[in-house]
């Protein structure tokens, strides 16, 4: 079904796993029998929540289903007492966003590697986290994604292990941390470009398993040209809107989100 809706042949069932694995109390279908007609999930993450993979089947669309749903999961956020809700929304779901009092905050944009682009040779700076990293991680990342999602995170290194790398600074601390998921860079975190980037060229090292792509906050200025330097074009983009109170992140040390549905 959302193969269907989004187009293109990304899969998004292992990803589906895990989000439910999390929690899957956010998650919405709406059915005919046995048939899913669309789909819908929160992520709450306590100081603000997530949704996404927000899709109606293109036979069932124009009937009120997507509508139904986001009311429905917007009020299960609301009562869990969340009150800021975020999400990255296509040019197909923005409209009907705006009708529910989301507002456009920023946008989003997704590069993708030219598929000729070669491997990288892995830089002696870069470390490989694991699970058991979760709590350095957390330690950087809370401030500048603006919320404790460190069992997301834990979730994301164990299904991607031997992919993950850090840099630390001089006391020892670690000062950016990257995932290289099967085609995605992401969660991919620095407050400095320089380290961004060793961190995108020990991520280039592995192999993926089609052209990766990244997906950058608009207020990430940097990330353009340290991407185009590898080989990165812009091939898609989305409005990063917000509903309810402002929530505190450093957008513009956010170099890859993990996808569109979780930030
Ligand atoms: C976005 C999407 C989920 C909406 O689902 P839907 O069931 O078609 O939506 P609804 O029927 O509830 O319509 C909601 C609003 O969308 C807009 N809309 C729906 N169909 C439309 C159409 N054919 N043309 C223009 N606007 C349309 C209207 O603003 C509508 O508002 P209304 O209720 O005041 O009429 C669906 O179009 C979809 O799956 N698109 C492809 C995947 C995608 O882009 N998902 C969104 C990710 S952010």
């Amino acid at each position: 079904m959302l193969k269907a809706a989004y187009g293109g042949r990304e899969g998004r069932a292992e990803t589906l796993r895990r989000f439910l694995t999390l929690d899957a109390g956010g998650w919405r279908v709406a059915v005919d029998g046995n048939t899913i007609l669309g789909c819908v999930g929160a992520l709450d993450y306590g100081r603000f929540a997530y949704v996404g993979m927000m899709a109606v089947r293109p036979d069932a669309q124009g009937r009120g289903i997507g509508r139904a749903l986001m009311q429905d999961v917007l009020a299960w956020i609301g009562d869990r007492g969340t009150a800021s809700v975020l999400l990255d929304a296509t040019a197909a779901g923005a409209p009907l966003y705006t009708s529910l009092g989301f507002a456009d905050e920023d946008d989003v944009c997704l590069y993708t590697r030219a598929e000729a682009a070669g491997p990288t040779a892995r830089p002696d700076s870069a470390i490989t986290l694991g699970p058991d990293d979760v709590e350095r991680i957390r330690r950087l990342d809370a401030p500048i994604f603006g919320a404790d999602w460190q069992r997301l995170l834990g979730l994301w290194l164990a299904a991607f292990p031997g992919r993950a790398f850090g840099t630390r600074d001089r006391s020892g601390e670690l000062s950016g941390f990257a995932i290289a998921q099967e085609n995605r860079i992401g969660p991919w975190v620095a407050r400095e470009a320089a380290v961004a980037e060793v961190l995108l060229v020990a991520a280039l090292s592995l192999r993926f398993s089609d052209a990766p792509s990244v997906i950058s906050p608009g207020a990430n200025r940097a990330a353009r040209e340290v991407l185009a330097r590898y080989g990165f074009a812009q091939t898609g983009g989305t409005r990063h809107m917000r509903r309810g109170p402002g929530v505190s992140q450093e957008r513009a040390s956010i170099w890859g989100q993990v996808n569109y549905a979780a930030g």
